[in-house]
C-alpha cells in the first residue's frame, strides 16, 4: 500500500462535495433558505481558497504542478499508454482543475450576488444580471461536471481501480511502494486555512 492523499485533501474532498449537495439543493430552493446558502458558499470559498494555496504549498500529490497535464501525456493516457500514475492521472487532473475552476467562480458570482456584500454600490445593474447569469449556468455545469465526476470514479473502480478507497484511507494499491512523496503537515493545512478564512472575512467587510 502507498499513502497518496494527506488527511487535509481528505477531509476538504468529503466537506466540499458535502458542501456542494447542499448548495446545489437550497439554491434550487429545495430546502433550507437563501441564508444558509449564503452560509454554505462562504465557508465552500473559503475551502477553494484553501485548495488552491494546497495546490502550491500542500503535499506533492496535491500540487498542482504534479497533475496539470501536458497535451503529450493527455494524448498518450487517451491512446491507453499508461504509466502507473500515484495521484491523479492526466485525464483525473484535467477534471480536477476544471472542478476547481468552476467551484471558484460559482463562489466568487455567488458572493458578488449575495447580501453579505453592497452588491447595487459596487456593480452597476448590468453586470449583476450578467453574474446572475453566470452563476445560474455555472451550477447547472457544476451538476453536470460532479455527475460526470461520479461516473467516471465508479467506471474506475469496475474496471479494477479502487480511487474511492484511496479518497477514503489515503492509501492505494501500487506496486511502486518505494516511491519518496512529501506529504505536508496537518499544521500546515490549518494554518493555511486560518489565513484563507482571514483573508475572506477581510474582503466581505471590505465590500459590505
Ligand atoms: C459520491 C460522490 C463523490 C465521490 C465518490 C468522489 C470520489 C472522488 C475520488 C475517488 C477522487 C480522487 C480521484 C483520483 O484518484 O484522481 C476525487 C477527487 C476530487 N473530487 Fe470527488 N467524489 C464525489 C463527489 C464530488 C463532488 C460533489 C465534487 C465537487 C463538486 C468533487 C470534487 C472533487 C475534486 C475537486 C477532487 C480533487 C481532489 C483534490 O485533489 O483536492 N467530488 N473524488
Amino acid at each position: 500500500m502507498l499513502k497518496v492523499w494527506d488527511i487535509p485533501t481528505i477531509i476538504y474532498h468529503w466537506v466540499q462535495g458535502t458542501l456542494f449537495i447542499g448548495l446545489a439543493f437550497s439554491g434550487f430552493g429545495f430546502f433550507g433558505s437563501e441564508v444558509l446558502h449564503e452560509r454554505f458558499g462562504v465557508i465552500l470559498a473559503i475551502l477553494i481558497l484553501w485548495r488552491i494555496g494546497w495546490g502550491f504549498i500542500g503535499s506533492d500529490t496535491s500540487q498542482f504542478k504534479n497533475f496539470a497535464p501536458s497535451i503529450n501525456k493527455l494524448r498518450d493516457y487517451v491512446k491507453g499508454n499508461e504509466k502507473q500514475y500515484v495521484g491523479h492521472n492526466p485525464l483525473g487532473g484535467l477534471m480536477v482543475l476544471l472542478m476547481l475552476t468552476l467551484l471558484f467562480s460559482q463562489a466568487l458570482t455567488g458572493i458578488a450576488l449575495s447580501e453579505l456584500i453592497d452588491s447595487k454600490a459596487i456593480f452597476e445593474r448590468q453586470t449583476i444580471k450578467f453574474l446572475k447569469n453566470v452563476h445560474e449556468m455555472n451550477a447547472l455545469a457544476l451538476i453536470v461536471v460532479s455527475c460526470i465526476h461520479i461516473l467516471a470514479i465508479l467506471l474506475y473502480q469496475l474496471n479494477g481501480k479502487p480511487l474511492l478507497m484511496a479518497m477514503i484511507t489515503g492509501y492505494k494499491k501500487s506496486k511502486e511502494t518505494a516511491i519518496l512523496l512529501y506529504f505536508a503537515s496537518i499544521r500546515k493545512a490549518f494554518a493555511l486555512l486560518a489565513i484563507c478564512t482571514i483573508a475572506m472575512m477581510f474582503i466581505l467587510k471590505l465590500m459590505s
